[in-house]
């Protein structure tokens, strides 16, 4: 059998990610009933984080460790891949030893560099080109809250960044509307966009983007490795924040997520995410449920 890796969510199916989800929903209300789910006994994830990370870390972590295997913290500080071992070196002996590996790094060309040498599935936990473990829990918080996401209206608003081009792929993948509000400049890839065809409009006026719309997202203007641009972004995001006017706009019924970590009084105002149509939380707790998922899927088959 090929090994299947999830560098992206193109990697799935429209139909295999559909019924990934449902199983998340359903392994995550066997952990809230206390009913032991185990199929990974003796499995090991081997993770390595050349960025930081809280919710993907702990997530992938405890998730191995409900489902009866072990996860294994890389660091490139004190393996020899920091110290310049070839990528395809070090993911032919990672591989050799462990069922899976995931992999948050900078350069997507990286990340799929290791997935060629590797023997066992890959999991993409951030690169700067996507995010889609993120994708998951945010399609899964949907679908509790709402019901299917397919004809829904997501308004992205932001950075054309690695949560921006995920969201564009989900748009392929889960049929949605998706309007993107960035500001010129600071567009997403050019060639996903092209891709995904008309469901998928470039704005650069947050307020046409969000009327109404039944999804608003956003994320950091400068995500990591941009931190020399922190001060440049403030600027020029100015007008790009997700506040309660630009919520008013939206569908009454509108949800908001953000992957988190957040930037209160920047992307975002504290009375949004804090408040009565934010489910971050929800969305946060669900990278536990939906990679559990995941990871039944790619090591022992489909669920
Ligand atoms: N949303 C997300 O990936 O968070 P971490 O950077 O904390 O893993
Ligand atoms: N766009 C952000 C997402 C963090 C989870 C970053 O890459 O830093």
């Amino acid at each position: 059998m090929q090994t299947r890796h999830f560098l992206s969510l193109l990697d799935l199916t429209g139909e295999e990610l559909r019924s990934l989800l449902e199983h998340a929903i359903d392994v995550k209300l066997k952990l809230q009933q206390g009913i032991a789910h185990t199929p990974l006994a003796g499995k090991v994830l081997a993770m390595i984080f050349e960025k930081s990370s809280t919710r993907t870390r702990v997530s992938f972590e405890a998730g191995m460790s409900q489902l009866g295997g072990h996860a294994m913290f890389l660091s490139p500080r004190d393996i020899q891949l920091g110290r310049g071992e070839p990528v395809e070196d070090s993911a032919r002996v990672i591989s050799s030893m462990v069922d899976a590996v995931m992999i948050r790094t900078f350069g997507h060309d990286r990340l799929e560099t290791f997935a060629s040498a590797s023997s066992k599935p890959v999991i993409n936990a951030l690169t700067d080109k996507l995010h889609p473990c993120q994708l998951l829990a945010d399609m899964q918080t949907w679908f509790e809250c709402r019901g299917d996401i397919k004809g829904a209206t997501v308004a992205w608003i932001g950075d054309g960044n690695n949560m921006c081009q995920s969201y564009i792929n989900a748009a392929r993948q889960f049929d949605f509307q998706l309007n993107i509000a960035c500001p010129a400049g600071y567009e997403p890839n050019a060639d996903m966009l092209d891709a995904a065809g008309d469901r998928v409009r470039i704005m650069h006026d947050p307020a046409a983007a969000a009327e109404d719309a039944n999804l608003l997202v956003t994320d950091v203007w400068a995500s990591m490795g941009q931190e020399q641009e922190q001060q440049e972004r403030m600027q020029v995001f100015e007008s790009f924040q997700v506040n309660a006017q630009l919520m008013q706009l939206a569908d009454k019924d509108a949800l908001f997520m953000h992957c988190l970590p957040a930037h209160r009084g920047e992307e975002v105002t504290a009375a949004v995410i804090d408040g009565a149509q934010s489910v971050v939380w929800q969305e946060a707790e669900n990278r536990l449920h939906a990679q559990k998922a995941l990871l039944e899927f790619l090591i022992v088959g489909a669920n």
